[in-house]
């Protein structure tokens, strides 16, 4: 099965293409597809329990950050579309491809287009300073977490200044998340083909004219 992936994925097609016949590769493997369904409820779980349930908070958080570990190793080792190397492209590319996207003719990916992979590091690193920020006032406030009480003592303007990193990173990372939503749909409607069903179920379409 993956190997006709492998046969079909190498290129970028063009959606406007013929109506042929569409044959459904898998493009996401499963884990991606774990990684992202649970990052998206740990992600939101942390954003809306804030300070009030903080033992749910922190735990959230801690899934968060596993799974931001998980997904850099398999960025280096996972499947085609999974790796940094398929789909982290130089800014002219993503400027480009952002232009294209407002001329209404858009290339086809298979994996992530440019800008939704420029989108996907954002994403990756807001989060990596949220919860880093998160493990540092936990330690600070608490006295608990990986840090543990190491952090106790710090002034009150430097606690402030973490809290204020912590919310900010946060909020950044929800306006990130509206973005790259809507630039889900609007590729989805431009090249008229469900995404979010695809990162359900690992598939796309792909024309049969592209494998040759
Ligand atoms: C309900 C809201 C969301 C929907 C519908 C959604 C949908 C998607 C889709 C369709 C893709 C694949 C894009 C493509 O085909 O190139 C994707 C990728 C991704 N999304 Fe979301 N997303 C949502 C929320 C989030 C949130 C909250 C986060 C992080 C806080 C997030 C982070 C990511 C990441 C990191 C990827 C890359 C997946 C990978 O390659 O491992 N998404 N999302
Ligand atoms: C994606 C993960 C996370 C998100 C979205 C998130 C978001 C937030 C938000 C919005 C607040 C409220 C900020 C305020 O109003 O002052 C907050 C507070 C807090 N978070 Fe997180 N957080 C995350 C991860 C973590 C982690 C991993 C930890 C610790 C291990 C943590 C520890 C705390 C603590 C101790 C507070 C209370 C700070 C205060 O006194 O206001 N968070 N978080």
């Amino acid at each position: 099965m993956n190997t006709s992936v492998t046969k079909f994925d190498d290129d970028a097609t063009d959606a406007q293409q013929g109506q042929v016949q569409q044959k459904q590769v898998t493009v996401w493997d499963p884990l991606v597809r774990i990684f992202h369904w649970s990052l998206v409820s740990a992600f939101f779980i942390a954003y809306f329990t804030e300070d009030d349930l903080l033992d749910l908070h922190v735990y959230a958080g801690y899934v968060v950050a596993g799974l931001l570990v998980f997904r850099l190793i398999w960025g280096l080792v996972g499947s085609r579309h999974a790796r940094f190397t398929d789909f982290v492209k130089r800014p002219s590319e993503v400027w480009a491809y952002l232009k294209s996207i407002i001329g209404q003719h858009p290339r086809r990916y298979l994996g992530h287009n440019p800008a939704g992979g420029a989108m996907i590091i954002a994403l990756l690193s807001s989060l990596v300073l949220v919860t880093i920020s998160g493990i540092v006032i936990y330690s600070i406030e608490e006295s608990a977490g990986p840090l543990g009480a190491s952090l106790s003592g710090v002034s009150e303007f430097w606690e402030d200044v973490v809290e204020e990193l912590h919310e900010f990173f946060s909020n950044a990372t929800l306006a990130l998340v509206f973005f790259h939503v809507t630039g889900v749909l609007i590729a989805s409607l431009q090249h008229k083909e469900n995404l979010v069903k695809s990162m359900v179920n690992g598939r796309k379409p792909v024309d049969e004219e592209d494998a040759a």
